[in-house]
């Protein structure tokens, strides 16, 4: 089956990063993508990035060498063209037939036989002005499909730069597009190799995004009691698990340090396991004293308290001590001891000390300024360069729904769903010579 073809086209916004997981899930979804940047675009992620997901060299100056006829070209090549973000420079141009840079000309060399989408991202103030609204008007009228988040955009208030439509909604539509055009194309509707074919592991991988190394926890610590019970937690190991995902799938050398019964993953390679407290504490202090990683995100749940002694009928144990306690046992008090917080060793475990920690703090219901004091302490203790904070009522279990803040010294970045918090750590991690 043939690979669908995707030019895309990436204009200068702020929302350029979530763009660039847009272009990861088309690859993962069997397309052949081509990025077209403008030289502003490239000011917010650079070729290192977009050439490393996309597999391809990015193509941005018409004049170029070997670039002078690529409008034709390229608008030959392709089966869609999606512009994510598209600035209100380029929607307004491309609405005035202004063809000054690679991009417009692009535009202007569209022959309306195969789809053309639109994915705005512009403050409030610029996506009202008469002038755009009557551009993207214009736009529709001539049969272009513009993936708008109106709504999400006159929403966002004074959020400022950049309301871009959610990545995965903007795979879903452009998918949609391609096998629609395809089976209008060929009168079948399995024409299209993307949209249905199953999401692989990208196979290309940045040189520049590989030599980043990433260690992630995930999932909750078992305390043993004896050999077959232990005290938990009922952390899924979700959150970690997906952000290794997703950073694998970027490119980046990820280890993925796992507790047992977390959820499973075949989508990173690299994989150890922990089961307690000493465990997870242990292989952090094997793993960062190899001086590999550069970045750690600690998001495994870890209990404050191991088991220190079990008192069984007046008799006292430690854990292991006996195989299995009696179930007859009349009385029994098993008491703890107080473990320390690995988070704020980890600097101490590094032989990097350049490490970047990211730290997760969760809270219960907690008012904002409790929220604020929680944050701050992790800052002052484990001296984390960012703290993902979150809240039992930021949970909810019977809608999936999971919302996140990625805090930094200096700014605060909120986070509706764990796609959007791997996607802004994504930014966090990415390399200075990838920006
Ligand atoms: C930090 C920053 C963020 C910006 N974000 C946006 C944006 O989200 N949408 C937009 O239309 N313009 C944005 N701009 C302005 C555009 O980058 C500018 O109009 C540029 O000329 C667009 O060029 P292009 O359309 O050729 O990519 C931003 C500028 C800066 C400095």
């Amino acid at each position: 089956m043939s690979k669908s073809k995707v030019l895309f086209i990436m204009t200068g916004s702020i929302a350029c990063y979530k763009a660039c997981q847009v272009i990861s899930r088309l690859v993962q979804n069997n397309c052949e993508v081509q990025v077209v940047a403008t030289p502003a675009a490239l000011k917010f992620v650079g070729n290192a990035t977009l050439e490393g997901l996309s597999g391809r060299p990015v193509i941005s100056d018409m004049y170029a060498a070997g670039n002078v006829m690529e409008h034709i070209h390229l608008m030959r090549w392709a089966d869609l063209i999606l512009a994510a973000p598209a600035t209100a420079n380029f929607i307004n141009k491309a609405a005035q037939g202004i063809g000054d840079d690679l991009v417009q000309t692009l535009f202007l060399a569209h022959d309306f036989k195969r789809p053309f989408l639109i994915a705005p991202a512009m403050n409030k103030s610029m996506y009202t002005h008469p002038v755009t609204q009557k551009s993207l008007q214009t736009l529709r009228e001539m049969g272009i499909e513009m993936l708008d988040s109106a709504s999400g955009i006159l929403a966002c208030g004074e959020e400022g730069w950049g309301r871009l439509l959610e990545p995965d909604m903007i795979l879903k539509s452009t998918l949609e597009a391609l096998q629609k055009n395809a089976s209008a194309a060929s009168g079948s509707p399995s024409a299209t190799s993307a949209a249905s074919a199953p999401a692989t592991t990208p196979s290309v991988k940045s040189s520049a995004l590989a030599k980043i190394k990433v260690l992630v926890t995930a999932g909750g610590t078992q305390e043993p009691i004896d050999t077959v019970r232990v005290i938990s937690n009922l952390s899924s190991g979700r959150t970690g698990v997906t952000l290794a995902e997703t950073l694998e799938q970027m490119g980046f050398e990820v280890t993925l340090l796992q507790a047992h019964g977390s959820v499973k993953t075949n989508q990173v390679a690299h994989k150890e396991y922990f089961t307690s407290f000493k465990s997870l504490d242990e292989k952090m202090q094997v793993l960062l004293a190899s001086g590999a990683y550069s970045h750690v995100i600690h998001a495994a749940a870890v209990s404050d308290y191991s088991v220190d002694s079990i008192e069984v009928d007046g008799s006292q144990y430690r854990p292991f001590e006996v195989k299995k306690i009696s179930s007859n046992a009349d009385h029994m008090n098993i008491h703890l001891k107080r473990n320390h917080k690995i988070v704020d060793r980890l600097r101490d475990y590094a032989k990097n000390k350049d490490l970047k920690v990211i730290a997760f703090k969760l809270t219960s219901h907690a008012s904002a300024d409790d929220k604020t004091a929680a944050v701050d302490k992790l800052f002052k203790s484990a001296h984390a360069d960012y703290v993902v904070h979150n809240d039992l009522t930021d949970i909810d279990i019977v809608k999936r729904t999971h919302k996140f803040s990625l805090i930094s010294p200096k700014a605060t970045i909120p986070c509706d769903n764990l796609e959007t918090l791997a996607s802004e750590l994504m930014q966090v991690i990415l390399p200075k010579e990838a920006l």
